[in-house]
């Protein structure tokens, strides 16, 4: 059955939604699902911005073919050269053989090498600052490199004053049924699921998200039309703050995550006795979180919300417990600023983790990690009473 849905005038949705990919990228669970979104111009000329990923070929190819209601394609714009949105490339040009592919220089670069194969597509190239007019619609081009990949372009349309933003403003979750993110609760639905996305794809990229931001901000942007996730029609500063707060590495809220790792259970008690203790102090929003339970996607989306970061991590051949050594590379590799880092060492006769937690730690900008470090020898006891106060009133003063 097609599903294809109206967006504004002359603008629909053709894409799909994949609740089967158990993994995004191969790396990141998704057991929300993901749609990948593919905008069809129904003008003078028709146009399709972006296609999407092979999971959902069958649907997509239903729906384009519905849209056009046997008309031909005119254009097929890639905005984004990564293959969960231009998979399909080679089915719809197979089947639209005039059809013209539009894309920057370094677009049709990538095509040829996930295509080698490929016949010869007509090409148009842009750059920002060209248009392509469809009819009713011109569709401005703008520029958004490492947004998150080098060829990635924006386009706005003037007619409807729609943005398509490639991945920027996308978010992992299947469409339940709705399009539009005033559809539904996002702050419930979506917020989360935003978060994890922009954090572990994006997040590295701040500068050019920045950046991206700038530009976007000199367009009257009255529709937000992003490759995953519900459109942004109504209410676009929600999605537009979160960016501006993530972008710049300003945490959402003023909570505390107690990420622990614990081979037997002495440490997961530890980390319980703290946050216990900082609730009781009166901080609000403590998290707990095991690292070796809990995806490291999730722990990251957690960073991006919230200032201050226990870490609590037991000796292991005389290093850092891997799970929490990958969960800190992966800080690290994504550029995590602007937090605070309290340390918690665990050793029955080596408790030296904390200085190397601390070591690594220094790699990343702008962060305080704070002096007083937390050391437990096997198990947390009622003689560390003492220890445990002082530990937590540092985190909670800070
Ligand atoms: Fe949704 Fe960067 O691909």
């Amino acid at each position: 059955m097609n599903n294809v849905k109206k967006v504004t005038e002359g603008i629909y949705w053709i894409g799909g939604s994949d609740r089967r990919l158990e993994r995004f990228e191969n790396i990141f669970p998704i057991p929300e699902g993901v749609s990948y979104n593919s905008y069809f111009i129904d003008d003078e000329k028709t146009a399709v911005f972006d296609t999407a990923d092979v999971t959902v070929a069958d649907q997509y190819m239903e729906n384009l073919k519905t849209a056009l209601s046997g008309r031909k394609l005119d254009y097929l714009v890639v905005l984004h050269m990564e293959p969960d949105h231009c998979s399909l490339i080679d089915k719809v040009t197979a089947l639209f053989p005039d059809v013209t592919v539009v894309g920057g220089k370094q677009t049709f670069v990538f095509m040829e090498q996930f295509f080698p194969e490929s016949r010869d597509y007509n090409k148009l190239e842009v750059k920002e600052g060209d248009s392509l007019s469809t009819g009713a619609h011109t569709f401005n081009f703008v520029s958004a490199p490492m947004v998150h990949w080098p060829e990635v372009l924006f386009a706005y349309d003037s007619a409807s004053k729609a943005l398509l933003s490639a991945d920027a403003f996308g978010t992992f979750g299947a469409l339940d049924g709705g399009l539009f993110a005033d559809e539904y609760d996002f702050e419930k639905d979506f917020l989360e699921h935003s978060r994890r996305y922009y954090a572990n794809i994006v997040g590295k990229y701040g500068v050019q998200v920045q950046a991206a931001l700038k530009k976007a901000a000199g367009l009257d942007i009255q529709m937000i039309l992003p490759l995953h996730g519900p459109v942004w029609r109504k209410d676009l500063n929600v999605i537009l703050e979160k960016y501006q707060k993530w972008s710049t590495y300003e945490s959402e809220s003023d909570g505390v995550i107690v990420v622990y790792g614990s081979l037997y259970g002495h440490t997961a008690s530890a980390a319980e006795a703290v946050a216990a203790s900082l609730r009781e102090k009166g901080e609000e929003g403590v998290k707990v979180f095991d690292v070796s339970g809990t995806d490291v996607s999730y722990l990251i989306g957690e960073v991006w919300r919230t200032k201050k970061i226990v870490l609590m991590c037991p000796t292991y051949n005389g290093g850092i417990y891997p799970p929490m050594e990958g969960f800190i590379n992966d800080m690290i590799a994504l550029g995590v600023q602007n937090r605070v880092f309290a340390l918690a060492q665990n050793g029955t006769w080596a408790p030296v983790t904390g200085k190397m937690m601390s070591e690594k730690l220094t790699n990343l900008k702008n962060v305080n990690i704070l002096e007083n470090v937390l050391t437990i020898k096997s198990a947390l006891s009622a003689k560390d009473a003492e220890a445990l106060n002082s530990f937590t009133d540092a985190v909670h003063s800070a």
